[in-house]
């Protein structure tokens, strides 16, 4: 729109508005504390975490988890012809972070969404016993049932918590509080998460950068970032909760 055209009689009592209100937006941008804690809720979540539309509600979203992870037949391939193939994966993994000192043979350990526990599995054949994992679904010896966002554990029992399902959670902000609230001081949390495109149907948010989980993780530091090929995962991110 030109301005030029439009008529004196309405652009100028609009200059004139925009003129006296200039003055209060600056008083009330001065008023802002700074220091103000900030709730998060969907609507203000860090914009590279997106909840997926579409849950009506937490029944129906359990549903859909459920819907996979009780499926009969997976569960046959996932004990069967998959379990030797991701045991040997996820022991790399935890070799090398045991390489890094940021597990240890002592290290009192959890696994969240560890459907059949491979991962556990793995945790035992690395030394590392005293590990256990939790799911919707139970799968004993290996794994209890639990749901990330209310876990079944006391505050501060694990020295380590692993997790490779950040991306099946409802409530992110729940998953990462948990883990920080049965973590030990000190105690190290590693995720593996996707974040170079979106991940699976199943999915219940999406994550495009470090950043959002750095924010919820309130009571923790950064240790490590780097990249990884595990199960279409690309990187792994390691938190240390604060003494
Ligand atoms: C993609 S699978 C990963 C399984 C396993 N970690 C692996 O790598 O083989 C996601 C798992 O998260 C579980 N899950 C989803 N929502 C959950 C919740 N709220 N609490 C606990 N587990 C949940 C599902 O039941 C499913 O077993
Ligand atoms: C649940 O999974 C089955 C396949 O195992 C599929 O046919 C069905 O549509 C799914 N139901 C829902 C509600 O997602
Ligand atoms: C940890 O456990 C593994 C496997 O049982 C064993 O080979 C290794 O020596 C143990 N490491 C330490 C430091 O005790």
């Amino acid at each position: 729109m030109d301005l030029q055209k439009l008529p004196l009689f309405i652009l100028k009592p609009f200059i004139f508005f925009i003129f006296l209100t200039l003055p209060f937006l600056a008083f009330l941008s001065l008023q802002t504390p700074r220091n103000k804690t900030i709730t998060i809720t969907t609507e203000n979540l860090p914009s590279d975490l997106k909840i997926r539309p579409g849950y009506s509600s937490y029944d129906q979203y359990l549903h859909r988890q459920l819907n996979k992870t009780l499926n009969p037949k997976l569960r046959q391939i996932w004990t069967t012809r998959d379990w030797t193939r991701k045991v040997n994966v996820f022991s790399h993994f935890f070799e090398n972070l045991k390489q890094r000192q940021l597990l240890f043979n002592g290290s009192k350990s959890l696994c969240i969404g560890a459907r059949v526990g491979q991962e556990v599995a793995a945790l035992k054949r690395v030394g590392v016993h005293d590990s256990v994992g939790i799911d919707l679904v139970p799968y004993p010896p290996l794994v209890l049932k639990g749901d990330f966002h209310h876990q079944p554990f006391d505050d501060e029992t694990f020295d380590f918590e692993f997790s490779n399902v950040f991306d099946h959670a409802l409530y992110p902000w729940k998953f990462v509080g948990e883990i920080e609230r049965t973590l030990k001081r000190g105690g190290v949390c590693v995720l593996h998460v996707l974040l170079s495109r979106r991940a699976d149907k199943y999915s219940a948010n999406d994550l495009y950068s470090v950043k959002p989980l750095e924010e919820l993780f309130k009571n923790s530091e950064l240790v490590e970032v780097r990249s990884i090929d595990g199960f279409g995962l690309d990187t792994e991110v390691v938190f240390r909760k604060n003494n």
